[in-house]
């Protein structure tokens, strides 16, 4: 048990249980067992490194190495609908930075939606090119994205439906 298992027993127990399958099967698991707690928690918390270190045997520098690595690792919770903008080349030679702008301005006259969204995190190439600028709205792709495909995006997520 580490020192930050020892302040939360729980939390150490359920990250122990996330990776100890993968770091038992899998070859250089550090990278799944960060996927894993994030898929559980939405995020990889406090703690979770120095437990996936222990698990996998390895040093905590190598997992905050890793964790630290991937942009997609968060450490604390997102958005709840997290909006993502393409800042890709393909997606900007079709508008994606007036897109960015555009979608920056609606949310600054608009807090809740800003608050929602995380405003924009970009992301670079959705796999999307052809119908650019594109967007990824609570991980569903929006192609040829403008402001109102997102406002509409972020509502359906909102309501539950997918777009
Ligand atoms: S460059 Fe934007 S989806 Fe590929």
């Amino acid at each position: 048990m580490t020192a930050r298992e020892q302040d939360s027993p729980e939390l150490g127990a359920t990250v122990r249980t996330l990776v100890a399958p993968l770091a038992a099967t899998e070859a250089g698991p550090v990278l799944l067992c960060l996927q894993k707690v994030q898929e559980h928690f939405g995020y990889v918390p406090d703690g979770a490194v120095a437990v996936i270190a222990d698990v996998c045997n390895i040093t905590r520098a190598d997992v905050h190495g890793v964790f630290s690595y991937y942009s997609d690792l968060k450490q604390s919770p997102g958005p709840a609908v997290p909006v993502r903008i393409c800042a890709a080349e393909a997606c900007q030679a079709v508008g994606a930075r007036a897109l960015a702008k555009a979608w920056r301005e609606q949310c600054e006259g608009d807090p809740q939606l800003a608050q929602d969204t995380g405003v924009d995190e970009p992301v670079y190439c959705l796999g999307n090119c052809a119908l650019g600028p594109a967007a990824l709205v609570n991980g569903e792709l929006v192609g040829r994205a403008d402001v109102q495909a997102l406002v509409d995006a972020v509502a359906a997520a909102r309501s539950g439906e997918s777009s």
